[in-house]
Formats: C-alpha cells, structure tokens, sequence
C-alpha cells in the first residue's frame, strides 16, 4: 500500500513540476518548506548549494521575481536560467570552494539552501555518514564565512542516528532548529530538512 501511496506522489508532483515549468519535483519541497516557516521573506541574496538542475532557484523566483541574486552551485552543470542568477560549478567537498565565492557575491548571503545528495550506496549507515559529510562541508566552507548575521540555513539531511548530535550542533549557531519533512518528499526516502533560522555569528 505505501509503495502505491509513494509511486502516486511522486507521479502527482512530476505531472505538476511538467505543467508549471519545473525542472525538478524537488521545486515543491522547498515552496512547501517556506510555506510553513517563512524563510523567503525579506531576502536579497541566496546561495542555493547543490543546485543542478535549478528548480529551487526557479521556485525562488516565482516567489521573488527574477532580480533577487541567486549564486547557484554544483559539481554538475545547468542551463542557464533568466534572471539574476550566476553559477559556480566546483565540489563543495573542497576547502577551496571558499576562495571562488567571495568574488561573485556583493555581500553576504540572507538565506543559504542545501538540497545536496550522491547516488546512494545501498547501505544506510554509509549514506547517512556520505551526507553529514556534505552538510558538514556546506556548514564550514560555505555558511560559516557567508551567512549575514540572523540569516537562515536549509538543508537536506538523512534520518540517522545522529539527529540529535546535529541539532545540538546547529543550536550552537542559530537561534531556531528544526527538522522536517514536506508532503512532497516520500515517505520511503530518508530525507528530511533541517530548518536553521536566525544565525548567530560567532567572530
Ligand atoms: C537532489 S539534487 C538537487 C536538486 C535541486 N535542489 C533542484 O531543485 O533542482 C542533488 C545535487 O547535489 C549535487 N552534488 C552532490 N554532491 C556534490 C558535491 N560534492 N559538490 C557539488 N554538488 C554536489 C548533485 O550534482 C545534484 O545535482
């Protein structure tokens, strides 16, 4: 039954992405994650990691319009999208990654969304270690030195047992920690998103 539930789900978001012009289903996880807590409202700047193929920055700009600055990155390219959008297309396992983004940026980023994942091995304790590896990265190389003060983090992160460490991590540096799952994420993927609000800086 849950199998037919999923396989319906997914059917239901992919028509819809291919009517309303999404390049991924993905589009609907996000505008529903912003529909229940909000973090698209007063924003300029976005870093969209892990972005390929781009639904979530089309999903920004349906809500935005298409000035707001949106730096897109991936390991894999994108066409481009219209608007005010710039693409970085590196590894964000690599400390490097740094270094590439100061320049294309004006200012530090309002809202930072991370949606990153690798072909699944199978074995979960190795896919859930692969993924904190990835926020791991996006959290020192790209949030750290990027974020504004009281600006928002989004991430994709697996159900592991480790939910707790992160949540205990994360609360180091923000004021308001969540996690959730949106009605278009299936029930069988172990995917859910971590809500960080209000940075705090630590210098
Ligand atoms: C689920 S997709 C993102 C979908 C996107 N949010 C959208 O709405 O179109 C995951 C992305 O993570 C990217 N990715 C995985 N590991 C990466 C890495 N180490 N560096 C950069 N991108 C990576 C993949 O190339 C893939 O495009």
């Amino acid at each position: 039954m849950s199998n037919w539930i999923n396989k319906r789900k997914k059917d239901i978001y992919y028509r819809r992405s291919k009517r309303e012009k999404y390049r991924s289903r993905a589009a609907y996880k996000l505008l529903q994650l912003n529909q229940k807590y909000k973090f698209l409202r007063n924003i300029s700047i976005v870093i969209d990691i892990c972005c390929a193929p781009g639904s979530w920055i089309q999903a920004i700009q349906s809500i935005k319009g298409k000035n707001i600055l949106i730096l897109g990155i991936d390991i894999n390219d994108i066409r481009p999208i219209p608007g005010n959008v710039k693409f970085l297309k590196f590894n964000i396992t690599s400390p490097e990654i740094t270094k590439k983004i100061g320049p294309l940026l004006p200012n530090k980023a309002d809202l930072i969304i991370s949606d990153c994942s690798m072909h699944t091995s199978g074995i979960s304790n190795l896919d859930v270690e692969r993924q904190n590896y990835l926020i791991k990265c996006a959290f020192e190389y790209i949030v750290k030195p990027f974020l504004k003060k009281d600006g928002h983090f989004i991430s994709k992160v697996f159900q592991g047992s480790n939910i707790n460490n992160i949540k205990k991590e994360f609360k180091l540096y923000f004021k308001f920690v969540r996690f959730t799952k949106p009605k278009a994420s299936l029930d069988t993927s172990r995917e859910m998103y971590l809500i960080c609000k209000n940075f705090i800086k630590i210098e």
